[in-house]
C-alpha cells in the first residue's frame, strides 16, 4: 500500500473522498450484490441464539456502534447494551449466556476497548470484532473478525473507517434480522439496494456540497461554540459532528439528542452558537422541526443539514441548508456523515490546524 496525499492538501480529506471506493469494497464483503442479499455466512456469529448483544468501542467507533444499536433494535428485534469501553470495563455488567459481544475498533489496539473484550471473553461470551487492521490483537483474541476493508487510515480524525464500520454493522444488522426472521425478504432486497447504490452517492453528494460547505465554513470559524442536534440514528451522527469539529478545529461543540434541547442546552441559545441540525425527513423529522422552531425563536441561527423531502417541507430561515438526496432509512447515516465530515475539515482549514494531527491527539491509544 503506498500512503500519500495524492492531489489532496490533507490525509483526512483524501480519506473523506476515498469512501466511495473503500465502502463499496467493504460492502462487498458482506453483501451478494449479483444476488441483491446479505451474504449471511459472513456473520459466524448465530444471531438466532441471542436474546442480547454487548456492544463497545471508543471515540468514532463508539458512535458507529451507537448507530449500529438502533439498526440491531429495529431491524433484528435484538436489544443491545453498548458503553464507551473505558466504562464497559468496570460496570461490572451481567454477561447472561445468551449474548455475545461485539467491539468496534479502527485500529485494533485501544486499551479499553481491548480490556472490555477480554473481560468479555473471560465471562465465556462469544467475540466478535469490527476492525480495519487484520493482524490486530483484537482481531487475534476474537471468535470472528468482521473486517472494515478501508485501507490505511493517517488522519487522526477517523472519517473512512467510521462510514465502513457503518456499513459493516448495517450490513450485521440485516444478517441478524435474516436469521433471526425478523426482516422480510422484500425488505432485506430493498435495504441490500440502499446498500449498493451508496458509493454512487457518495461522489454524487460530496461533488454537490463541497462548494456549499467551505463557503459555510469560513463563516463558522469566526464562532466559539457549536451546538449538533438530531434524533434516532442522527443522534449519534450529531455526537460524531461535535467531535469532529472539537478535535481538529478547537471550537468547542456539544452534540445532544434533539429533545434534550429544552433540558439544557436551550439556554445557551443565541445569535452567538450556531446549531447544526441534521434531519432528513424520516420518522422523526415533524419533532426536529419543533426543536429547529425553538432554537429560531431564541435567535438561534441554524444550519440545516437534510434531505429533498426535507428541505421543501420547512419554511424556517436557516444560515445554511445542505441538501441530500432521498435515501432509504438505512443507508441515511452512511451518507450523512459526509456533510458533518467536510463541515469539520473545512473549518479547521480556515482556522489554520493541523488538520492530520491536532494538538494532544493520537491516533490509537493504546493506554488506558
Ligand atoms: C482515538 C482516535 C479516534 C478513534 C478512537 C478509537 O481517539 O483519535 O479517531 O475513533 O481513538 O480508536 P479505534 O482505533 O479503537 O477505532
Amino acid at each position: 500500500y503506498v500512503v500519500d496525499k495524492g492531489n489532496h492538501r490533507h490525509f483526512m480529506e483524501k480519506e473523506i473522498y476515498e469512501q466511495a471506493e473503500v465502502v463499496s469494497h467493504t460492502l462487498s464483503h458482506y453483501i451478494d450484490f449479483a444476488e441483491g442479499r446479505v451474504k449471511a455466512d459472513a456473520a459466524q456469529i448465530d444471531f438466532a441464539a441471542l436474546d442480547r448483544l454487548a456492544m463497545s468501542a471508543c471515540g468514532t467507533a463508539y458512535y458507529a456502534g451507537l448507530i449500529g444499536k438502533y439498526w440491531f433494535e429495529r431491524v433484528a428485534r435484538l436489544p443491545v447494551e453498548i458503553d464507551v469501553a473505558s466504562e464497559f470495563r468496570y460496570r461490572e455488567m451481567p454477561l447472561p449466556g445468551r449474548m455475545a459481544a461485539l467491539f468496534i475498533s479502527q485500529s485494533g489496539e485501544t486499551a479499553d476497548t481491548l480490556a472490555s473484550l477480554r473481560y468479555c471473553r473471560d465471562s465465556g461470551l462469544t467475540i466478535g470484532t469490527v476492525v480495519n487492521v487484520r493482524g490486530s490483537t483484537m482481531a487475534r483474541e476474537s471468535d470472528a473478525v468482521f473486517p472494515t476493508l478501508a485501507g490505511p487510515e493517517i488522519g487522526v480524525a477517523s472519517t473512512k473507517a467510521f462510514t465502513c464500520q457503518l456499513s459493516v454493522l448495517a450490513a450485521l444488522a440485516l444478517i441478524a434480522g435474516r436469521t433471526r426472521g425478523t426482516l422480510s425478504a422484500e425488505e432485506e432486497a430493498r435495504s441490500v439496494q440502499a446498500l449498493v447504490e451508496v458509493p454512487r452517492l457518495f461522489n454524487e453528494i460530496l461533488t454537490a456540497i463541497q462548494p456549499q460547505i467551505e463557503t459555510l465554513s469560513r463563516e463558522l470559524s469566526r464562532f466559539k461554540d457549536v451546538l449538533y442536534l438530531g434524533r434516532g440514528t442522527n443522534f449519534p451522527l450529531a455526537l460524531e459532528g461535535a467531535l469532529k469539529l472539537k478535535e481538529i478545529s478547537y471550537i468547542h461543540a456539544e452534540g445532544y439528542a434533539a429533545g434534550e434541547l429544552k433540558h439544557g442546552p436551550i439556554a445557551l441559545i443565541d445569535e452567538t452558537m450556531p446549531v447544526i441540525v441534521i434531519a432528513p425527513h424520516d420518522r422523526y423529522y415533524e419533532k426536529t422541526v419543533s426543536n429547529m422552531q425553538e432554537v429560531a425563536a431564541r435567535g438561534g441561527q441554524i444550519i440545516l443539514i437534510t434531505d429533498e423531502k426535507g428541505a421543501a417541507a420547512t419554511t424556517l430561515d436557516t444560515m445554511a441548508t445542505i441538501v441530500l438526496p432521498v435515501v432509504n432509512e438505512i443507508v441515511a447515516p452512511i451518507l450523512f456523515a459526509l456533510p458533518v465530515q467536510l463541515i469539520a475539515y473545512h473549518t479547521a482549514v480556515f482556522m489554520g490546524t493541523d488538520v492530520d494531527q491536532p494538538r494532544n491527539l493520537a491516533k490509537s491509544v493504546t493506554v488506558e
